[in-house]
């Protein structure tokens, strides 16, 4: 077996030892929750990427920066709101601090995601349900102001990002690069 092969099996049998503490999700609660999670993400994900297309329109890259955090959108809340959930996104190279990966089973997670094909999931903890979903670069305009410094973020961008986010860890990106994850919080019961 190759290095990264013992790897992924390591990963697997963490997380599944970590699994067997949790609560079973029933395969019904999984297929509602997975369909809920499906759902809000694509909303989400609409919402800001028609944000972000129209200040980009307005103002150009520089401007539109400040309309890429889920909390400057009003919608996002009443999302929130109307489905009991709380919607926010985490990456291993965060641009906002507060979209760090949050624990041992989060960074666990990310590997998996990124050593397997597998579109999303579902987590339990003793009081959410989580639901995972990843995020890829998907279109050339993200590599405005996620791709490399020089090459594809225009001088005004960097500096807007430098002075809003000091710590960015989200630049170097290519195109189709594993990104993200949005990540859908349920309360449990
Ligand atoms: C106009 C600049 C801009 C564009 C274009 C852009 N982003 Fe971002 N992105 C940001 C900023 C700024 C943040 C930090 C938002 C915050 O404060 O939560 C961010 C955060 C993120 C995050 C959350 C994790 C983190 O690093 O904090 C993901 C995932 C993400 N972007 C993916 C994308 C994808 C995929 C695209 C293309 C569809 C894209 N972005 C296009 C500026 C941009």
């Amino acid at each position: 077996m190759k290095k990264h092969q013992i790897l992924s099996l390591f990963l697997v049998l963490i997380l599944f030892s970590c699994h067997q503490k949790q609560l079973e999700i029933s395969s019904n609660t999984y297929s509602e929750f997975q369909k809920k999670g499906q759902e809000i993400s694509n909303l989400a994900q609409s919402i800001l990427l028609a944000n972000v297309g129209q200040a980009i329109q307005k103002g150009g890259t520089e401007y539109a920066v400040e309309f890429c955090n889920l909390n400057a959108f009003s919608i996002i809340d009443s999302l929130n709101h109307s489905n009991k959930c709380t919607i926010s996104r985490v990456s291993n190279k965060n641009r906002n601090p507060k979209n760090a990966l949050k624990n041992k089973q989060e960074e666990i997670l990310w590997e998996l995601f990124e050593g397997n094909v597998k579109a999303d999931t579902i987590l339990q903890t003793s009081k959410k349900l989580v639901y995972y979903k990843r995020i890829h670069i998907a279109l050339p305009a993200c590599l405005k102001c996620h791709g490399i410094r020089d090459a594809d973020i225009n001088l005004p961008t960097q500096k807007k990002l430098q002075k809003l986010y000091p710590n960015d860890l989200a630049t170097g990106y290519d195109l189709n690069d594993f990104r993200g994850l949005w990540k859908i919080e349920f309360d449990a019961n």
